[in-house]
């Protein structure tokens, strides 16, 4: 049995918690929440045994082994740094955090206190994505050349919301941009060159980009993202001899469409229950099981490169967060 704290009950915590139910071995004992009465609510719906009204209460209680940082962004880093000094294992929700200095502290603090921590990417974890990725590196569509992929939704306009927030740490590119930038690390690695251009919103933070990278060997990833519009959500994954195709929604994907040359296809079809979370958490077990303090699937110096060129592109944009000074 794996015993998890949750903090925050907020949308991605009750998936969570719809997701723990396809994993028997793990066992949610205690809930966060900045109310009590949220904590007993939210207790109660998922039977919960411990709810607390604060964060602290899940840090200090001994029967938690793992914390899920399941707050906005602004957050990240404040609980995971609580939670590794309280001794806990943590799994922290994308972004991992706001910027590089935040994430160099948690890195810095897990490897200190030798504690497991993880960004929560869960993306990488499902079964046809991890497939893709094996086949990609085995040459199976030659040399990877071109990929492309994108994630723009149209959440109503709240100035309030962790979404536009500049105080929550709000814009596309912490919130949806960083999948496909994920995606373009795993398969590419680190960009040599990037170029980008973004459109930023009534409060400042971005909510429209395009993002351009290319390798030393010439590959190039073409990426975007947005909170004003719908996009196709797709990923495509380009090589000399063939491409892969995950339709939306590519970042939680159940299948992918491996497109020859000559133009037959083969289907990997991979179906899941619920929502997909299930995939990350046994992940997580796993590498518990095997005493890992980082995830080879999301490795943390990888956490610390994607973030440090995420910093980049909103010193680009101009999108600085008031707490950021
Ligand atoms: N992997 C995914 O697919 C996925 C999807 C969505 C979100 N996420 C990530 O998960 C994190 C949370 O996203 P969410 O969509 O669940 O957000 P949400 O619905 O707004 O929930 C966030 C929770 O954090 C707590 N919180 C603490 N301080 C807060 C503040 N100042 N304002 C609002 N809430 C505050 C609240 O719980 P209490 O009131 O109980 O303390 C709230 O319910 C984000 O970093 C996001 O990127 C990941």
């Amino acid at each position: 049995m794996a015993k998890w704290g949750i903090l925050g009950t907020g949308k991605i915590a009750r998936r969570f918690m719809q997701a723990a139910f396809y994993v028997p071995e793990a066992q949610v004992v205690a809930v966060g929440s900045r109310s009590q009465a949220t904590a007993d609510q939210f207790g109660s719906q998922f039977g919960i045994p411990k709810r607390y009204g604060s964060y602290e209460g899940v840090l200090n209680d001994p029967d938690v082994e793992i914390v899920y940082v399941a707050t906005p962004h602004n957050l990240h880093a404040e609980n995971a740094l609580a939670a590794l000094r309280a001794g806990k294992h943590v799994l922290c929700e994308k972004p991992f955090t706001v910027n590089a200095r935040q994430a160099e502290q948690v890195i810095a603090a897990a490897r200190q206190t030798d504690r497991f921590v993880m960004e929560g990417m869960w993306t990488r974890c499902f079964p046809v994505m991890q497939e893709v990725h094996r086949r990609v590196l085995a040459g199976e569509i030659g040399a990877l050349r071109y990929l492309q992929a994108d994630f723009g939704f149209q959440p109503p306009f709240d100035p309030h919301s962790r979404l536009f927030s500049p105080e929550l740490a709000g814009g596309a590119l912490l919130d949806v941009g960083i999948y496909p930038i994920a995606l373009a690390f795993w398969f590419l690695g680190e960009p040599q060159e990037v170029v980008s251009l973004a459109t930023r919103g009534e409060t400042g933070v971005d909510v429209l980009e395009g993002v351009v990278f290319r390798y030393t060997n010439g590959a190039i990833a073409t990426l975007s993202a947005s909170l004003q519009v719908n996009t196709p959500k797709q990923a495509f994954l380009c090589g000399t001899e063939g491409m892969f195709h995950f339709p939306t929604p590519w970042w939680k994907p159940s299948e992918a469409f491996l497109v020859r040359p000559d133009g037959s296809q083969e289907h990997l079809l991979y179906p899941y229950e619920g929502d997909g979370l299930q995939f990350e958490i046994r992940h997580v077990h796993t590498c518990l099981q095997q005493g890992l303090r980082e995830s080879p699937l999301m490795p943390l110096e990888e956490t610390l490169r994607i973030v440090r060129l995420m910093d980049r592109l909103r010193a680009e944009w101009g999108v600085r967060y008031p707490f950021e000074g």
